[in-house]
């Protein structure tokens, strides 16, 4: 073996000696408590356990839901009767056995005999048509053929699976109101 090749040896040898040592401090180190900075500074990958640092992922959730469904109900469909009654109409308007659909307020009005008024919804429970007629103390629905009582509301035939729901109705001097 030439010197040229045993200094080149000796050295190699002082360098790994020079690494055990670093480890070997590393080892000691890490025993002391302080390894998981060292470990995670090796780059090893994230390993489970290793505690986020925070600076790169913002998991704080910064977008929380902030609102309630703003759609309040209103009152649509619903008669607006306020304190004394809306006025619905002409009571002339109603025939005895017959009756008169207000469409602006949804609401049919009947008088199955002289000088009682009824009301009800206009709103046919069936699919939502407006029903149209009232004819021998029957209220009748276009759309399908519903037949409702003009007395009570209660279906008489047809699809609908439901009465129609009473609105309390009173003369006032001349008119239908709409009574609270
Ligand atoms: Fe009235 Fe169908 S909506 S019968």
């Amino acid at each position: 073996m030439s010197d040229e090749r045993t200094a080149e040896l000796a050295k190699a040898i002082d360098t790994l000696r020079d690494r055990r040592a670093v480890l070997r401090g590393a080892a000691v180190v890490g025993l002391a408590g302080v390894s998981v900075p060292l470990l995670a500074a090796c780059g090893g990958g994230d390993e489970a356990g290793s505690t986020p640092s925070s600076t790169g992922s913002s998991s704080a959730p910064t977008s929380a839901p902030t609102s309630a469904p703003s759609s309040a109900p209103s009152s649509a469909g619903t008669p607006s009767s306020g304190g004394g009654g809306a006025v619905l109409g002409p009571a002339s308007d109603v025939p005895v056995n017959g009756g008169m659909v207000f469409q602006d307020a949804k609401v049919v009005v009947t008088q199955p005999t002289a000088g009682q008024y009824k009301g009800f919804t206009a709103v046919c429970t069936h699919a939502g048509c407006l029903v149209r007629t009232v004819e021998n103390n029957t209220i009748t629905c276009p759309c399908h053929g519903s037949k409702y009582n003009a007395t009570d509301g209660s279906v008489i035939s047809g699809p609908a699976p439901a009465p129609l729901a009473a609105v309390p109705v009173a003369v006032d001097g001349t008119n239908i109101v709409a009574s609270a």
